[in-house]
């Protein structure tokens, strides 16, 4: 068991056949708010991410580019270490399968279930999905026409001797776990179809292949073996902890996927490490908390594929970031993006429309308008401090009421109401009028310490997503405590600075250009 303030968060690790796009990103990006979510609340976080390189599609992709395998693989290695750079991703490790502290960890696991026979050696016949990497059972084979459910592309027939994961006798150890665990599988949906799938019965799987080249890791004792690269890419999440002074972030709070590697990461990866712990005595690979399945970006209302060539890819996000700012980009990540179980859309004229409306007219407007009102009415500075009494019913309300999803990305459109609720507390009060008699002061300064101080709190919700801005927010407005906390991944205390009362009396609201300058389209 990991320790309470410790929290270990993963994404998939991305295959090197290709450059990274916007899948990628994303589900990166939300795992990086979330991790930087949980830095704030005091957790100490382990953040992984990392690429899966010992698929056949890697071999045929720098073999169509005239490249070594290896060669084509640390290109896009680096391409992936550079976005996830580019893009703000705080992960503390990135780990690659065709390191040795990685390959030698799965050949130790693979010879331990020898051991226990959870590993065997026996015959495999059946439909293949080689775009996919994975068999397809007889029964799905024929109901997709014996094309790839998540594809298309024909499945073709194989038959080979295997090494085995007897994975069919981990049905009832698996449904027990989804019992005792309701948050195993998270979104809800998600839990009900792994679990309708488990019920129509678990075949052993095979994890070994002949006759692929020798592009993997080579199963131990039996070298015409390599070891499927599923199963390799599984055990990332185990061999980049498996150094002494990681071993308490075990077992993994969340691994964040999107839908179409759920049943390797619900069942099998569980399955395995269930066999794991029974070959090596319960020593510490027990079972994750979460495993989290988002949805999938569509592009313009189209699935994004290589045939219609209509990916979002780096160039295009670039192209974003360059022209909204970074903030933007994952902000729109975070709030419109396909967290739960429905797909989203990406479309230029949303983002634009979502930029403009939360960022430019809320987010930005909002602070420009409080830090002008300071200036205008009190010298540029907040001379009364005030309780956090009267402030106002729908702020109130809007303050006191959190969001509820596991993984608190909520929080970044809670950050977003708040200050929308800043704007009709304005509104309502309208201090610009009271201005307008110098025997208002008093009150003026009480309004504006209330908003400068609401938007600090939101600030802190928004943070994780808009992490540029938000911290020239604080520098705005002297609070550089909370950039010094986090800037080397410290752990902070949301609670305490959420509560009220953060900005002292006296406190200098610094003008600045906008924050999130309103885009008019050429
Ligand atoms: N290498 C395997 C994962 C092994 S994990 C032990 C793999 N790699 S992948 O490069 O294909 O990445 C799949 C993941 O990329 C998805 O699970 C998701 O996180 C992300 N996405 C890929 N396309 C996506 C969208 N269109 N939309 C959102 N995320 C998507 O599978």
């Amino acid at each position: 068991m990991n320790s309470d303030d410790s929290f270990y968060i993963s994404t998939p690790i991305f295959y090197v056949n290709d450059r990274p796009h916007i899948g990628h990103i994303y589900t990166a990006t939300i795992a990086d708010i979330v991790a930087r979510r949980q830095r704030m609340i005091g957790r100490e976080v382990f953040f992984l991410t990392g690429t899966d390189e010992h698929a056949a599609k890697v071999v045929d992709a720098a073999s169509d580019r005239g490249l070594s395998t290896r060669a084509w693989a640390d290109q896009n290695a680096g391409a992936f270490r550079k976005a996830f750079q580019d893009f703000g991703i705080s992960n503390d490790d990135f780990i690659r399968t065709s390191e040795q502290r990685h390959i030698e960890f799965v050949e130790k696991v693979v010879s331990d279930l020898e051991a226990t026979g959870d590993v065997y050696l026996g015959q495999y016949e059946g439909w293949y999905d080689v775009s996919q990497e994975e068999y397809v059972p007889e029964s799905r084979a024929k109901e997709h026409d014996f094309c790839s459910p998540i594809t298309r592309k024909p499945l073709v027939r194989r038959a080979e001797e295997n090494y085995f994961f007897r994975l069919s006798e981990y049905s009832k150890p698996m449904l027990e776990l989804l019992e005792r665990n309701p948050d195993f599988v998270k979104p809800e949906a998600r839990k009900n179809e792994v679990i309708g799938r488990i019920k129509e019965g678990l075949a052993d799987v095979p994890i070994s292949r002949t006759g692929g080249g020798d592009w993997g890791v080579r199963f131990p004792g039996n070298p015409k073996h390599m070891i499927y690269v599923w199963i390799d890419a599984l055990l990332n999440y185990a061999s980049a902890i498996d150094i002494d002074r990681r071993r308490h972030y075990w077992p993994a709070t969340v691994h964040l996927i999107a839908k179409d590697i759920l049943w390797f990461h619900a069942v099998i990866w569980p399955s395995l490490l269930m066999a794991i712990s029974k070959a090596r005595g319960n020593e510490w690979l027990s079972v994750p908390n979460t495993v989290y399945a988002h949805s999938f970006w569509i592009s313009e209302g189209q699935k994004m594929s290589k045939s219609l060539g209509n990916f979002i890819d780096l160039e295009q996000l670039h192209g974003y970031k360059e022209r909204f700012g970074l903030d933007a980009l994952r902000f729109f990540f975070a709030t419109q993006g396909p967290l739960d179980t429905m797909d989203g859309d990406f479309s230029r004229s949303r983002f634009i429309e979502v930029y403009n409306s939360d960022l430019a007219n809320t987010v930005g407007n909002s602070w420009n308008r409080i830090v002008n009102m300071t200036r205008r009415y009190c010298a540029g500075r907040l001379n009364r401090k005030v309780d956090g009494e009267g402030l106002g019913a729908e702020l109130e309300r809007i303050a006191s009421k959190k969001p509820q999803d596991s993984l608190g990305v909520g929080y970044v459109s809670h950050g977003v109401e708040m200050i929308k609720a800043i704007d009709g507390y304005i509104q309502e009060t309208q201090p610009f009028k009271l201005a307008k008699d110098a025997s208002n002061s008093s009150q003026v300064e009480e309004i504006l310490y209330r908003c400068a101080e609401s938007y600090r709190i939101a600030s802190l919700y928004l943070w994780p997503a808009l992490t540029e801005k938000m911290t020239e927010v604080w520098s705005r407005s002297g609070l550089f405590s909370y950039t010094e906390v986090l800037k080397n991944r410290g752990s902070g205390d949301l609670e305490q600075w959420t509560a009220w009362g953060g900005l002292s009396e006296g406190t200098e609201l610094l003008e600045g250009p906008a924050l999130f300058p309103r885009y008019l389209e050429e």
